[in-house]
């Protein structure tokens, strides 16, 4: 278990071992926007990870390629569902859009 904090609400939600931050996200946020359904091919889901990034798995290439098309990419950026939450250490996200 590792918590991911939500900013700028704050809000803390519990993330089991492997789970991805979409999912975690969508629990204190059903609207969040994952347009392709975590198929890394929207954009939608695009978050930046401000504490905790070794908490996650590794950017994949496919998640590189589709990050690579997106106006604002930091390199906090990562799609939500395609990082999954390790359970190693407590992650802190900015979610940066609303539907
Ligand atoms: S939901 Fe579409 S890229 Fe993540």
């Amino acid at each position: 278990m590792a918590s991911v904090t939500l900013a700028p609400s704050g809000q803390v939600v519990e993330a089991n071992e492997g789970e991805s931050l979409l999912s975690v996200i969508l629990k204190a946020i059903p609207g969040f926007s994952h347009k392709c359904d975590g198929k890394a091919q929207c954009g939608s889901c695009h978050i930046f990870v401000l504490e905790g990034r070794k908490g996650l798995s590794k950017t994949t290439r496919e998640e590189n390629s589709k990050l690579d098309t997106i106006v604002g990419v930091s390199a906090k950026s990562r799609l939500a569902c395609q990082s999954s939450v390790l359970g190693t250490e407590n992650v802190k996200v900015e979610i940066l859009s609303f539907v």
